[in-house]
């Protein structure tokens, strides 16, 4: 194996990758030599960019737009990967939003179902288009993003979203148990508070102030800084890992 370049001749399908998180794994992952599948919705121009960018050094992409808090749009991206006979080998189930902070008394049905349908049901209905692939290789890699939310219920505002993470934190260990026997790994990377476009949408500045200092270390995180956890989790190097969810916080939340 190529130790620059361990994910040689593996496809990853990194959903919400045209910026934040995602967009950082999709690169790490490009660099260390996979061919790189990136979901995205509205952010067409830092997608295309990225897509540019990492041809530009040498790596494969392609990319596709879909909402993924639709049905539609969850099984428009699985014709796609249908179309394009991509044989997944790193799933990053990465997409997620809040979409709207919205008070538990003031939460309608179809918000509820909106947000169930992006954090979690893309994840359920796009890793088991995978696995049918990964099964039959007896091979491969998923790591779903959840979220600090999920351990203590989320902030105001946020308790449909932090259930749909506690959801996938589940599903993440459920999924790692079947599937152990296959040759297949599951985990989880569960953020604190990443310094990205989500907080530009849902955080205030005093909020992600008074979280740097409740963080043991002192700031917020980065998207490098949750990228390389995923990219480990995907390589060799972390094999025996199954089903654990592995938060990435600065310490602000010890489990
Ligand atoms: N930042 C944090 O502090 C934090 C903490 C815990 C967990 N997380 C989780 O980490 C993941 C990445 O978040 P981030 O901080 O990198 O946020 P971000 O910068 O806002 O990126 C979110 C990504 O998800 C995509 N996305 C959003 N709504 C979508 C929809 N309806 N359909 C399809 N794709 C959609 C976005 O696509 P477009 O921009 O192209 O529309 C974007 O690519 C999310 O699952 C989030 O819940 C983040």
């Amino acid at each position: 194996m190529n130790e620059k370049k361990p994910f040689e001749g593996l496809t990853a399908l990194v959903t919400g990758a045209s910026r934040g998180i995602g967009a950082e794994t999709a690169w790490t992952l490009a660099t260390r030599g996979a061919s790189v599948l990136i979901h995205y919705h509205s952010g067409h121009e830092p997608a295309a960019q990225l897509v540019e960018r990492i041809r530009q050094s040498g790596g494969e992409a392609a990319a596709i737009s879909t909402d993924l808090s639709q049905s539609e749009g969850i099984h428009r991206l699985l014709d796609w990967l249908e179309e394009r006979h991509a044989a997944v080998d790193i799933l990053v189930n990465n997409a997620g939003s809040l979409i709207q902070r919205t008070r538990f008394l003031e939460m309608t049905e179809e918000l509820w179902n909106r947000v169930f349908t992006l954090n979690l049901t893309s994840a359920f209905l796009v890793t088991q288009a995978v696995l049918h692939g990964m099964v039959e290789r007896k091979s491969g890699v998923i790591v779903n993003i959840s979220s600090v939310a999920a351990r203590f219920g989320g902030g105001l505002g946020a308790i449909a979203y932090s259930s749909a993470k506690a959801a996938l934190s589940a599903m993440t260990k459920g999924l790692a148990r079947e599937f152990a026997p296959f040759g297949i790994r599951v985990n989880a990377v569960s953020p604190g508070t990443i310094d990205t476009n989500y907080h530009a949408q849902f955080s205030t500045p005093q909020a992600l102030e008074a979280v740097a200092k409740a963080t043991p270390m002192g700031r917020l995180g980065n998207a490098a800084e949750v990228a390389d956890v995923v990219a480990f989790l995907c390589s060799d190097q972390a094999r025996f890992i199954q089903g654990q969810v592995i938060e990435v916080n600065g310490g602000f939340l010890m489990v």
